[in-house]
């Protein structure tokens, strides 16, 4: 499901000189209205002090956690909404006490996160609902929409080898991935599940270390895996199973691997938000995004016990 804010969405931010930002309307409202107070952003200072200097410091410089100040921030967050930093903070936020944070904490933090990076403080507060959604946390002059893909001829990447066959790769790190999203569904990741443990005896290959990390980062980094391997489905010189070539530079197959990666960031962002039907919702984003590929470039018809999916016949 495409993220239906990017439609809808009221503001964006727009730079004045420097690092001076601001918050303003495109339609009903007008230049140089402020999302929060000054009186929130205060409020929202003293839990921050309270609960995340300590990893991401005094002046949001950064610290065991990462930046929430400056272009290092507004980078990673210029395609989310206002909405989004706020789920995140409050559903992920403290890292090693999240849940802590009501949402009303959680949006004033962002009101304090807004005034050390430069967006202007107004007369109304940035409301603890749904509202919140509707507004650009963009960098100036970005654009709200994805980046257009890359030209053909210019699909390629440099200075790696690929060691592992298209096979291996999905394997490795595709099926197990897509498995513990598709998890879910059965199970909630938000239950204390104890893997198997050095000392016990029903050792299990997949499920060796299960115990480590809880079930909601674990969903997190499945999600992460998807999105990053997609480039490793473009690299130049790896082979099918078959020993032909993937056919890296091909238009669709890059459309079909963007279509996963961005099925990658869909589920990341329903894990983030420790919300379990939104993580269902997504696995079926995601299948689809893996089926779209498999039916064009996987699957061939005449497959037999042996070779169900007429390996024999890839040829692309
Ligand atoms: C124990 C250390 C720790 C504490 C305390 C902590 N954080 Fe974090 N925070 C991290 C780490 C590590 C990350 C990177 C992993 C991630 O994004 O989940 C992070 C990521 C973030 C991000 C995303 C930054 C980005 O670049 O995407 C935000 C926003 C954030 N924290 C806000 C907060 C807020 C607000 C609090 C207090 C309520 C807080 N954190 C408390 C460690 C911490
Ligand atoms: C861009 C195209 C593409 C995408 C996207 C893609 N696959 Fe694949 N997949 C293939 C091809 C082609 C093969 C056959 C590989 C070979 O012949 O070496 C394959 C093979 C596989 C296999 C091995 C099947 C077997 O024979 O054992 C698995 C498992 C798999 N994919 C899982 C996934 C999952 C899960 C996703 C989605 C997260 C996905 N794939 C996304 C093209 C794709």
């Amino acid at each position: 499901m495409r993220v239906a804010w990017l439609a809808t969405v009221t503001l964006a931010v727009v730079a004045f000189a420097g690092s001076f930002w601001t918050v303003v309307a495109q339609g009903t409202r007008t230049g140089g209205d402020g999302v929060y107070t000054a009186a929130q952003a205060a409020r929202g200072k003293a839990t921050f002090d309270m609960q995340c200097r300590a990893c991401h410091g005094a002046t949001l410089g950064g610290g065991l956690g990462p930046p929430l100040s400056g272009a290092a921030f507004l980078s990673v967050w210029d395609r989310s909404s206002v909405g989004d930093l706020v789920d995140k903070i409050q559903h992920t936020m403290p890292q090693n006490n999240p849940g802590l944070l009501s949402r009303e904490q959680a949006t004033d933090i962002v009101a304090h996160v807004l005034n050390v990076n430069g967006f202007r403080a107004g007369a109304a507060e940035l409301k603890a609902d749904d509202s919140v959604k509707q507004i650009a946390l963009a960098a100036p002059g970005a654009a709200t929409t994805p980046p257009a893909l890359p030209a053909a001829g210019a699909r390629t990447l440099a200075n790696a080898r690929p060691e592992a066959n298209l096979a291996q790769l999905m394997r490795g790190i595709l099926f197990p991935s897509s498995n513990v999203i598709f998890n879910v569904q059965n199970t909630d990741p938000g239950e204390q599940k104890v893997g198997w443990q050095p000392g016990t005896t029903d050792f299990s290959w997949v499920n060796w270390g299960a115990g480590i990390y809880p079930g909601w980062e674990l969903v997190d980094y499945a999600a992460m895996a998807i999105i990053e391997s997609a480039p490793l489905l473009v690299m130049p010189g790896r082979r099918c199973e078959n020993g032909r070539p993937v056919p890296v530079d091909r238009a669709d197959w890059i459309d079909f691997t963007n279509q996963m990666a961005e099925a990658g960031r869909v589920a990341y962002k329903a894990s983030q938000s420790r919300n379990r039907d939104a993580v269902i919702e997504a696995t079926s984003v995601i299948a689809d995004a893996c089926l779209n590929c498999h039916d064009r470039y996987r699957d061939k018809p005449g497959g037999t016990d042996a070779d169900p999916s007429n390996k024999v016949a890839r040829g692309f």
